[in-house]
C-alpha cells in the first residue's frame, strides 16, 4: 500500500461555503459516509436505477473483445474501489491479468478492496494507492515491472457526476499518468429520454430520497446543526438542455437553521443543489476523449442503449 497522503476533505467549510452561495450547494462526495454508502448499494438495486445492472451486463458481454483488445499480462489501475462486482468480472475476462492496483482517497475501502482480491486471486499483485484521482497520480514501478499493458478501469459513469470542463481536465490528466498504448475502459451513462431518467432517480421505494437526505442527517451530526429534516423534501429532475439529473433538497417551508454556529434561512421553495448527474451522447464523449489524448479502439452500448462502455487507448 503506497500513502500519497491525499488532503483530508474539509467538510465544514465546504458546507458553510456552498450554503452561503445564492443557489445553494453540497458538493456530492459528502453522501458517502457509512449509511450513505449503504444506501448508494441500495440504489443500485432498485428496479428503476438501470445504471449498475446494464453496465455488469455489458462487461460480461464484451469481456472477450476487452481481453483480445488488452492482451495478456496486464496492469489494471482502478480509479476508485467501489464497485468489487465490476472489477471481478472485468478480471475474469481478462488473460492471466499480471497486476491490479486501486487508486482511492478511502484508506478504509482501499484496504478492503485489496484484502478481498488478493484472497480470491491466486496470482494477481495486488496493490492499493492512497491518493486523490483527480489530481495527478504517479504510478509505482514495482507493480508495474515485468506485466504486460496498462489498463485503466473507471466504471459506473463515476465520470458523470463531475461538471463537462471537470471530466475533460480528468481524462486530460489521465492521459499523463499512461504511456502511448496503455488502454482506459470508462463506463459512461448515455442521453435518454426523461421516462426513464427520472425513475432512476426517484425510485418509488424512497432510497434516492433517503440518500439524497442523509446529506442533512449528516451535517446536523458531524457540524452540530439544527435543520429540521421533515421541511426538506429530495427533488430530482432532467435538465435536458445541460444533459444532465439535476438533484436538490427543497424546503418545503419557511426555514432557519445554523450550522456549525453560523445561521441560515431559507424561503419556501428554495433548494440546496446536491448533485449533476451527466449524460452523454456516444459522439459527444468520443470528442471529449479524443481531446484528452486518446484514442477511442471501440464503444459499446446495450440493445436499449442506456448505457456504455468505451475502450480508450493512449496515443
Ligand atoms: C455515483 N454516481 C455515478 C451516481 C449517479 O448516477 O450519478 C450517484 C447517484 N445519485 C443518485 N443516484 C445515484
Amino acid at each position: 500500500m503506497i500513502d500519497r497522503h491525499p488532503p483530508k476533505d474539509d467538510f465544514a467549510a465546504d458546507v458553510l461555503n456552498g450554503l452561503s452561495r445564492s443557489q445553494k450547494w453540497i458538493p456530492p462526495k459528502y453522501f458517502y459516509d457509512a449509511r450513505g454508502s449503504r444506501l448508494f448499494e441500495d440504489i443500485c438495486a432498485t428496479p428503476e436505477y438501470y445504471v449498475t445492472r446494464t453496465e455488469l451486463k455489458l462487461l460480461s458481454d464484451v469481456g472477450p473483445d476487452i481481453a483480445t483488445i488488452t492482451g495478456r499480462d496486464a496492469t489494471v489501475i482502478e480509479f476508485g474501489s467501489g464497485s468489487d462486482a465490476k472489477i471481478r468480472r472485468l478480471l475474469d475476462a481478462l488473460r492471466a491479468p499480471c497486476a491490479y492496483v486501486a487508486i482511492d482517497i478511502s484508506r478504509d475501502a482501499l484496504e478492503r478492496a485489496v484484502e478481498d482480491l488478493a484472497r480470491d486471486y491466486d496470482g494477481l499483485t495486488v496493490g492499493g494507492i492512497c491518493a486523490d484521482f483527480g489530481t495527478p497520480v504517479e504510478l509505482p514501478d514495482e507493480a508495474l515491472n515485468g506485466c504486460g499493458k496498462r489498463l485503466g478501469f473507471f466504471p459506473g459513469s463515476t465520470i458523470g457526476n463531475m461538471d463537462r470542463p471537470v471530466a475533460r481536465r480528468f481524462l486530460a490528466r489521465v492521459r499523463e499518468m499512461f504511456q502511448p498504448g496503455d488502454g482506459f475502459l470508462i463506463g459512461v451513462d448515455l442521453r435518454k429520454d426523461r421516462d426513464i431518467l427520472e425513475p432512476a432517480y426517484n425510485d418509488a421505494s424512497g432510497v434516492t430520497a433517503e440518500f439524497n437526505l442523509n446529506v442533512l442527517h449528516r451535517i446536523n451530526r458531524e457540524l452540530g446543526g439544527t435543520i429540521d429534516i421533515g421541511t426538506f423534501r429530495h427533488d430530482a429532475y432532467y435538465n435536458e438542455d445541460e444533459g444532465r439529473i439535476e438533484m436538490h433538497l427543497r424546503a418545503m417551508e419557511d426555514t432557519s437553521f445554523r450550522v456549525a454556529d453560523t445561521p441560515f434561512s431559507m424561503r419556501r421553495g428554495e433548494t440546496i443543489h446536491t448533485e449533476n448527474s451527466y449524460k452523454y451522447a456516444i459522439p459527444e464523449f468520443v470528442e471529449a476523449a479524443e481531446a484528452a489524448g486518446f484514442w477511442v479502439v471501440q464503444s459499446w452500448q446495450d440493445k436499449r442503449s442506456l448505457f456504455s462502455l468505451h475502450y480508450l487507448t493512449a496515443v
